[in-house]
């Protein structure tokens, strides 16, 4: 049983090191996710698992993986949102197939892609791309995520019928390899897409991924409260290229969050380019 006070200790905790918040009638939620691990690590209370997290010395960095791997929401799908990536290939017609293409390839970032559909998506959709206009389109995706699990199974490309739900039969026999409804995608996707831990709060780590062309931070900023929605905005903001864009989450804001992006109107979708 989570008490109160322990309660507040591991939100406080979870949110410095996450900029998860877990709101105050979330406390069934936190201890739902926590309880297993106090039986793996035979801890009898919450108080103590605070303490072990916090004073546990080398096991503290260990066991922090294992926290991040049980506090966040890794729900997604391949092709979630139609409209958002509709609006991504319209910028990359008009914006890029149309002018010069970015030296280097088109840098794209899924910032916090949890198992890999949202990077695997985009790439998909600029091999289509690349087979409808006949060019070539060099372009790179990375994905980060806080979730060493959500990164593992991103690495491996295998997703079940869930994840595949939203996707079209064609694309589906195109770039998966179908066993007993286990969907396994094809390494000439795969090799398009990179994937790192990258912790969001952590300011520092952004410094390796700069001059991006286009960020996805899709059903992220969602968990966290404004102070930490608007870190991350300002660090996405200096790792994009000027001009270039970034989409979030369609139930998601900017409003009041950051004034460097100008809102740019699709059907049925934003997107924002910096400005
Ligand atoms: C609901 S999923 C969204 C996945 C994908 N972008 C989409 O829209 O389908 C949210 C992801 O954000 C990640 N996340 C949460 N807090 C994070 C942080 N501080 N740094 C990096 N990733 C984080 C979670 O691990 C999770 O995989």
């Amino acid at each position: 049983m989570l008490t109160n006070q322990e309660f507040i200790l591991l939100r406080d905790f979870v949110y410095e090191k996450t900029g998860i918040y877990f709101a105050e009638n979330k406390g069934y939620l936190l201890e739902s996710r926590l309880a297993g691990r106090l039986d793996e690590l035979g801890l009898s209370s919450f108080e103590e698992y605070h303490y072990y997290l916090k004073y546990g010395g080398q096991k503290t960095g260990q066991e922090l993986i294992s926290l991040f791997d049980l506090v966040t929401t890794n729900e997604t799908s391949f092709f979630r949102n139609p409209p958002q990536l509709d609006a991504f290939k319209m910028i990359v017609q008009k914006s890029y197939a149309n002018g010069p293409w970015p030296q280097g390839g088109l840098k794209i970032w899924s910032a916090g892609c949890s198992t890999g559909e949202e990077p695997y998506t985009l790439a998909i959709l600029m091999l289509e791309l690349m087979s409808q206009t006949g060019r070539s389109l060099p372009f790179t995706i990375l994905g980060t995520d806080i979730s060493t699990k959500a990164l593992e199974s991103a690495k491996k490309g295998i997703f079940n019928q869930y994840s595949v739900r939203n996707t079209d039969k064609v694309v589906l026999n195109k770039y998966f390899t179908e066993k007993k409804g286990i969907y396994i995608l094809n390494d000439a996707v795969k090799k398009y897409v990179t994937v790192n831990f990258l912790n969001l709060m952590d300011s520092d780590s952004y410094r390796k991924y700069k001059q991006m062309d286009m960020i996805f931070c899709r059903n992220v900023l969602i968990y966290f409260d404004d102070k930490g929605k608007k870190k991350v905005i300002e660090n996405l903001y200096e790792s994009l290229k000027p001009k270039g864009y970034l989409t979030i989450g369609h139930a998601e804001s900017l409003h009041n969050i950051s004034r460097g992006f100008k809102p740019l109107i699709f059907p049925g979708t934003i997107a924002y380019q910096k400005g």
